[in-house]
C-alpha cells in the first residue's frame, strides 16, 4: 500500500490499474479511521481489484464554528488499519493540493440539503458534494462506498450520481456500532466519559422508534415524540433534531410509508452524535 498525496499521482496509478483491466473501489474519509470506516475498505476490497481509500478533512464542509482544527487526525493508524484490510492506495492530499489559490467552483444541490443536518449545517453539503465529486473525477472508480450512518449525505450522493451522469455505483453500507449500541464515529473521541455513557440513549431510540413501526404504528409524529421524549429523559443530551422523512427527498412525511429515513442529531457536551434507522414500509 502507498500513501500519495498528489492528484497527478493518484491519476497515474488508476490509469494503469485501468489499462491492465482492473476494478477500482473507492472509500471517501477524513480518517481517524474506525471499524465504521474498516466495513466500507472492506466491501470495497470485496468487490473490486483495487481499492483507494481517501483521507482529507475537507475544509470546505465546516462551517465557521464547527470543529475543523480539532477534528482528530492519525494518519499512521489509518495507514496500518487500511493496509491490513487490503486498500492500494491512501490518497491524503492537503488542503492546497484539492484548492487551489483562485478556487470558486462548487457543486450546490438544492432540496435535499434543506433538511436535518442541512438546517443547522447550511454550508456542509455544498462542501460535502463538491470534494466528493472532485475525488470521482480524481479516482474515477467503478464503485464508490458510503455508510448509511450518514443517511442524509447517502441520499445526497446518490441524488448527484445520478443528476450529474457520475459513471460510478454507489453502494450503501448499514452503521457499524459499539457493543453498546451507540454508532462508531471519529467524534466519539469528544465525549467524556459520563457522556459517553448517556450517548447510548441514541441508539436506544432508534430501537424504540424500530419496535414502534414493528408494532404497526404508523403516525411519524407519535413515534418521533416518543423517542424525543426517551432522549430528552438524558439530562447531558440536548437534540438538534428527530424526525422521519422520505429517504429520497428527505421531505417530511407524517405517516411512515414508503423509504422511510428516521434521523436524529443530539449534542452531548461539545459533541454533536447522529444517528437513523432507514425502514421500507
Ligand atoms: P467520515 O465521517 O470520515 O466518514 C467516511 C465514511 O464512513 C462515510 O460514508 C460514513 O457514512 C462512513 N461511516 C462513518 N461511521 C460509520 C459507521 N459507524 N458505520 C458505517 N459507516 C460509517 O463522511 C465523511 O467522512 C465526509 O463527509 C466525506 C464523505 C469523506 C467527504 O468529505
Amino acid at each position: 500500500m502507498v500513501i500519495l498525496k498528489k492528484i497527478d499521482e493518484v491519476r497515474a496509478q488508476v490509469k494503469e490499474w485501468k489499462k491492465q483491466g482492473l476494478t477500482v473501489g473507492l472509500v471517501p474519509t477524513m480518517g481517524y479511521l474506525h471499524e465504521g470506516h474498516q466495513s466500507l475498505i472492506k466491501k470495497s476490497v470485496e468487490q473490486n481489484d483495487r481499492t483507494v481509500v481517501s483521507v482529507f478533512v475537507n475544509p470546505i464542509q465546516f462551517g465557521p464554528n464547527e470543529d475543523l482544527e480539532s477534528y482528530p487526525r492519525d494518519l499512521e493508524a489509518d495507514a496500518k488499519l487500511c493496509e491490513s484490510t487490503g486498500a492500494d492506495i491512501i490518497f491524503n492530499p492537503e488542503p492546497e493540493e484539492m484548492y487551489a489559490d483562485g478556487f470558486v467552483s462548487f457543486i450546490n444541490m438544492t432540496g435535499l440539503p434543506n433538511a436535518l443536518c442541512g438546517l443547522t449545517r447550511p454550508i456542509h453539503f455544498k462542501g460535502v458534494c463538491t470534494v466528493v465529486g472532485k475525488l470521482f473525477n480524481i479516482v474515477t472508480p467503478d464503485r464508490a462506498y458510503f455508510g448509511q450512518k450518514d443517511a442524509q449525505q447517502l441520499a445526497i450522493i446518490m441524488r448527484m450520481v445520478k443528476d450529474l451522469n457520475f459513471d460510478i455505483e454507489i453502494v450503501g453500507c448499514p452503521i457499524i456500532r459499539e457493543a453498546d449500541g451507540l454508532a462508531k464515529s471519529s467524534r466519539n473521541i469528544y465525549l467524556t466519559p459520563e457522556e459517553r455513557k448517556a450517548a447510548v440513549v441514541l441508539s436506544k431510540a432508534v430501537k424504540l422508534g424500530q419496535d414502534m413501526i414493528a408494532d404497526g404504528e404508523r403516525d411519524a409524529a407519535k413515534i418521533v415524540g416518543e423517542m424525543k421524549k426517551l432522549i430528552s429523559a438524558e439530562p447531558l443530551a440536548t437534540i438538534d433534531y428527530v424526525e422521519m422523512v422520505n429517504m429520497d427527498t428527505m421531505q417530511s412525511i407524517e405517516k411512515a410509508e414508503g423509504h422511510v429515513l428516521c434521523a436524529m442529531a443530539v449534542k452531548f457536551g461539545k459533541a454533536r452524535l447522529i444517528d437513523n434507522f432507514i425502514a421500507e414500509l
